[in-house]
């Protein structure tokens, strides 16, 4: 299907009226200070980028705040997503980890906040429990106005279904998402929900960027494999978080909007073999 977005600053709407741009900038492994601030203010300042992607545990979160503050634009225009790290389960922890990171950030308020990862039977006897204890701790930081909108990240239907009868229901699930890896389930659960999904490691962390499949495609488009890449996943009505240190790159997995893959070129990337794929199943990981 065609979306009509133009620009990395176009919105999804959220169910609760939030706008959300469309592709935002992933941080993860972005530890070094001088140099998260200097990616991400590059990000802002010269590539037009206003939606940043952190979390507790990418130790980045400080990095984030002064990147905000140096890029000179202002707050209201830029779009903050954090996300409460599986020690902060539970609902005190969490409250008690969302000061923290905003402390970190020196912000006011997030735009977005997430669960990281959800607490499944591998590790909790009520598993379900604890991600609703958590999941009411987003809620009132939400009802505060301390984050904009909340959702969870790597939930598979599963463990989104034990949240489903919550005052406030998730707006957003990040998940793994990229040729290579199509998580078709979940996606349309949250379709079926009105769930935004975000892709995390658009590109397979680089890996899938020389598939003869997304070769053959970006060839035929004249762009890059990773163009093809993140246009794929927006086609899917999911928003990309591609992570790069580089601006050329930066500039370049912004440019995905002036070409459509088609029905079947979507299909060809729907059914990739299977590349890529970090295999960490949200049930079966050790964190
Ligand atoms: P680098 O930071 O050296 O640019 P993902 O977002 O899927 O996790 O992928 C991130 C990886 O892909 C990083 O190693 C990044 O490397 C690389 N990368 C990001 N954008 C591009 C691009 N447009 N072309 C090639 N490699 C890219």
């Amino acid at each position: 299907m065609e979306n009509t977005f133009k620009g990395i600053t176009d919105p999804f709407v959220l169910k609760n009226g939030v706008r959300i741009p469309c592709v935002g900038l992933g941080t993860f492994k972005l530890t070094n200070d001088a140099e998260g601030v200097q990616v991400i203010e590059s990000a802002i300042v010269d590539c037009g980028y206003r939606h940043i992607d952190t979390a507790a545990a990418y130790k980045n979160e400080a990095s984030v705040g002064k990147a905000v503050k140096a890029s000179g634009v202002p707050r209201e225009k830029l779009f903050v997503t954090t996300k409460v790290w599986n020690v902060d389960r539970g609902y005190s922890q969490a409250r008690q980890a969302f000061d923290l990171s905003l402390e970190r950030l020196g912000l006011d308020y997030v735009d977005l906040l997430l669960i990281h990862w959800p607490a499944t039977q591998k590790h909790y006897m009520r598993w379900e429990q604890v991600n609703i204890d958590t999941w009411r701790a987003l809620s009132e930081i939400y009802a505060a106005g301390k984050a904009k909108a909340i959702g969870v990240a790597n939930f598979k239907p599963s463990h989104l279904e034990a949240l489903m009868d919550e005052e406030i229901q998730p707006m957003v699930d990040q998940i793994e998402f990229h040729p290579g890896y199509y998580p078709k389930e979940t996606a349309e659960f949250c379709r079926e929900n009105g769930i935004l999904v975000e892709a995390w490691s658009p590109l397979g962390r680089g890996k899938v960027l020389e598939s003869p499949v997304l070769e053959k495609i970006a060839a035929a488009h004249k762009k890059s494999t990773a163009q093809v890449a993140l246009r794929w996943i927006l086609q899917h009505d999911a928003l990309p978080l591609p992570k790069t240190t580089h601006l050329e790159r930066m500039e370049e997995n912004a440019d995905i909007f002036g070409f459509t893959l088609t029905p079947a070129e979507m299909k060809a990337i729907d059914e990739m073999p299977e590349t890529g794929y970090t295999g960490q199943d949200p049930d079966t990981v050790d964190f």
